[in-house]
């Protein structure tokens, strides 16, 4: 699901309420972009949104731009939910009409986004017949509206014309985006990719790990509404969006975040792939010899340093096997006092470093196991949830 919101802002004292709603937004980890209309700016800057939003305000179709692109359609793609609050009778009318003459109204019309309408207006423009033919016209269109509520307005009538509450608001929102909260309130930590052990000035020993394994758990973490901080080395795919990340280099580097990190989360998921060995002696310089004979001691073994001290948190480790699977994965289960160890097989095809797909076992500390045929990552991680929520 597309955890990014574009929230469109008309000219309307309500704006107030829109701060409150993009603020919410954020914390709660969604993508935020802000459209203003010429006349919304009148009621408040936007340097107000954007320093909320932590994006930059689009407010003029015609600004120039670094790089080309054609900015209302790729922000209508960007898009997973587009909210328009405050809506005035006025945008209320032109977007029911078709008119498209800004970057709010163009934007609008181009998305395919969830639309969702928040009027805000004096009561008598509220019951105008115009524009109860107009939310009619929008409601007709798929546009959800958000109905207004009832009490003083700003002109000093009492009735209807209160933009709805930010919160709830942000509830139907949130609601709409993520559908299946069963991590709501709680704090993954993933680790992902490769650490790095330097050897000289120029060379290290890592590995294959891509990352996206880690980023696809990370991503169904806050698709089901959790919070993730995620504790990652070499990756050759793109940051999840919305996470706390801490990136590291070698494995004490990821041992030492870890430890740390784990104090405020409720589930450890070790997916990344840390160097075992590390040089016992490391040249600052880039070596220049014939021959090189390298001694190489054990790195900490994080997971079992987060299975002695993780009391009531959940703890699922990997185990990327080359042979004997069951064997070792049942081995690292209980040398790590693991809940679970997703078991991967990584000589198989389609299993393992930086394919798109894995074939995992979960092996669970009560005796139960499960073989998985091969899936996307992002599948996979679902399933790895699913099991979290059964221990
Ligand atoms: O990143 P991708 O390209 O998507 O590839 C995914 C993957 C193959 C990296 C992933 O599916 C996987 O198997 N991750 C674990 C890799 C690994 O280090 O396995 P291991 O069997 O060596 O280690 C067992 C467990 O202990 C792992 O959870 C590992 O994170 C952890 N470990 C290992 C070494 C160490 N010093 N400290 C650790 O905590």
């Amino acid at each position: 699901m597309n955890k990014n919101v574009v929230v469109g802002v008309t000219g309307g004292i309500a704006v107030y309420k829109t701060c409150e709603l993009v603020s919410r937004l954020v914390k709660a980890g969604y993508g935020v972009k802000v459209v203003m209309t010429e006349h919304a700016k009148e009621f408040v800057t936007p340097l107000t949104f954007e320093t909320l939003s932590k994006n930059a305000v689009i407010c003029d179709m015609f600004a120039p731009k670094p790089h080309f692109e054609v900015e209302h359609i790729s922000l209508a793609k960007w898009a997973g939910a587009y909210v328009i609050a405050p809506a005035t009778a006025n945008v209320i009318a032109k977007i029911a009409g078709g008119v498209a003459d800004d970057m709010l109204t163009t934007s609008f019309m181009a998305t395919e986004a969830v639309r969702i309408v928040c009027p805000a207006m004096n009561t008598q423009m509220y019951r105008d017949e115009a524009t109860q033919k107009n939310l009619q016209t929008l409601k007709d269109h798929g546009v959800r509206i958000l109905e207004p509520g009832v009490g003083r307005l700003a002109c000093g009538d009492v009735g209807v014309g209160r933009m709805e509450e930010p919160e709830e608001i942000f509830r139907y929102v949130d609601e709409v985006l993520t559908p299946n909260p069963d991590f709501r309130g709680k704090r993954v930590l993933v680790t992902a990719g490769g650490t790095e052990e330097d050897i000289d000035g120029v060379r290290f020993i890592g590995n294959r790990s891509s990352g996206k394994m880690g980023v696809a758990i990370a991503e169904a973490v806050m698709e089901r509404g959790g919070e993730v901080t995620f504790v990652y080395g070499k990756i050759s795919v793109p940051l999840p969006k919305g996470v706390k990340a801490v990136h590291v280099v070698s494995t004490q580097d990821m041992y030492d975040a870890v430890l740390k990190e784990m104090e405020d989360c409720d589930v450890i998921i070790k997916s990344a792939a840390p160097a075992d060995y590390r040089v016992k002696e490391k040249f600052t310089s880039k070596i220049k010899s014939d021959t090189l004979t390298l001694e190489l001691v054990k790195n900490p073994d994080i997971a079992k340093a987060v299975g002695e001290k993780k009391g009531n948190r959940i703890l699922v480790a990997f185990a990327a096997e080359t042979d004997n699977l069951l064997l070792n994965a049942q081995q690292k289960l209980f040398k790590k006092n693991a809940d679970i160890v997703v078991a991967n097989d990584v000589t198989e095809p389609g299993a393992g470093f930086n394919s798109d797909t894995n074939i995992a076992t979960l092996l669970y500390a009560d005796g139960r196991m499960e073989c998985l045929p091969m899936m996307d990552k992002r599948e996979l991680a679902d399933v790895i949830l699913d099991a979290v929520k059964s221990v």
